[in-house]
């Protein structure tokens, strides 16, 4: 097959769908790769290292798509790529269709088949979304850290403490993904580690194989308004999955947090679960209410971009060259959670809630495969 990996030009995108090392080995499958020159610059892989590894490179972005059977992308298409994609072309990328109307609409319009990295299931979970929580668990406690140094604003507190001196203590909303990601980074710290999740098999879970610095604790309004007056970081991870994040810190519990304590929201691209979290930028990351340090970032991965394109294509590369090897519609028929992926085909929206949110038309995938 011909694969397609265009240079993402969505605003602060550093990510790229394939490493040299992914290109290796689909040019060891038969497969041709066309990378577009740079595509891999901002995390850090050259030109010549594609090339070595056996791609063609392509000045432009119109070149790529032209000639590409399968695009291999990270973020949607953005409106000056939709006339680039065409008819029975497939694109393999995060697509998020039910966000946005006018990229649904477009990729109906194209005609192409639309696999989304975020509705691939694999036992029940996202393997495709689990890589960027790793990061963001993971780093929500470096910001953290960073933000309670008194010149940033927050307590003046150093996360692990030092002989004689108390630890930090770094209460964690949420034991999924991000939450045991950041319990683990806190307590490798050194900090003094809650972490609350709803679920008692989850809690179990976590208080077996997590550090003895980690306490486990059930999640309901009284527990969390008693730990959060004691905490200096709170990380918000939570997800119910489909629904916005419930508010499990309220404007009105500020007032009884520590002077610069630090709030990292990392579930604030689901509406968060801090009330007073609104989203930020990179650019500009936080903002202080009632003495109260709020870090909300949407899209923290963005910041380590050579991390998360290694995360990321270590996930999704199995898939490409699944698809690269039998065709979307083989690879889908054998595998039912790459199915699940499928979004949008030849000009019918096949995943059921896109089609609900707005109101469209919706052909059931088994009609296609
Ligand atoms: N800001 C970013 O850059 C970024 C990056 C990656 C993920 N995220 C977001 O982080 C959030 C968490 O993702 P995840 O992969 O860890 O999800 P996950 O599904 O693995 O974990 C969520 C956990 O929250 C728990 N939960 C639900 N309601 C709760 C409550 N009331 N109290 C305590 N726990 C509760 C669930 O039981 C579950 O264990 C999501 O909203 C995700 O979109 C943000």
């Amino acid at each position: 097959m011909i694969i397609g990996l265009p240079k993402e030009i969505k605003n602060n995108e550093n990510r790229v769908a394939l490493t040299p090392a992914g290109v290796s080995e689909l040019v060891a499958n038969g497969h041709t790769v066309y990378v577009q020159s740079t595509a891999g610059e901002g995390s850090g892989f050259s030109d010549e290292e594609y090339q070595s590894t056996g791609a063609k490179i392509l000045a432009t972005i119109e070149e790529v798509y032209a000639i590409g059977e399968m695009i291999v992308k990270v973020k949607e298409p953005i409106e000056s790529e939709y006339k680039l994609v065409k008819e029975n072309q497939l694109l393999f990328t995060y697509f998020h269709f039910a966000s946005y109307k006018p990229l649904t609409e477009a990729m109906v319009a194209s005609k192409a088949v639309c696999l989304a990295y975020e509705t691939v299931e694999k036992n029940g979970g996202l393997p495709l979304l689990v890589p960027m929580s790793e990061v963001a668990g993971r780093m929500a406690i470096q910001k953290g850290a960073n933000y309670l140094e008194k010149p940033l604003g927050g307590r003046g507190i150093l996360l692990g403490g030092v002989a004689g001196v108390n630890p930090a203590k770094v209460l964690i909303l949420g034991g999924g993904v991000v939450g045991t990601e950041a319990a683990k980074m806190a307590a490798g710290l050194g900090a003094d580690v809650t972490i609350m999740d709803v679920s008692l098999p989850r809690l179990r879970y976590l208080s077996d194989v997590l550090p003895a610095n980690v306490k486990t604790v059930m999640s309901n309004r009284y527990n969390i308004r008693e730990l959060a007056k004691h905490a200096d970081l709170i990380v918000g991870a939570v997800l119910i999955p489909g629904a916005k994040a419930p508010f499990l810190i309220t404007r009105d519990m500020l007032k009884d947090l520590k002077k610069g304590c630090v709030l990292v929201d990392v579930a604030v691209d689901q509406g968060g679960c801090i009330e007073t979290c609104k989203p930020t930028t990179h650019e500009n990351p936080t903002y202080v209410i009632d003495n109260v340090v709020h870090y909300c970032v949407a899209n923290m991965p963005g910041a380590v971009p050579y991390t998360s394109t290694l995360a990321l294509t270590n996930a999704t590369l199995p898939y490409v060259i699944q698809l690269a090897n039998n065709g979307w519609k083989d690879a889908c028929r054998a595998d039912a959670g790459l199915k699940k992926g499928l979004n949008v085909v030849n000009g019918q929206i096949v995943y059921k809630s896109v089609a609900d949110t707005f109101g469209m038309a919706h052909l059931p995938v088994e009609e296609i495969l």
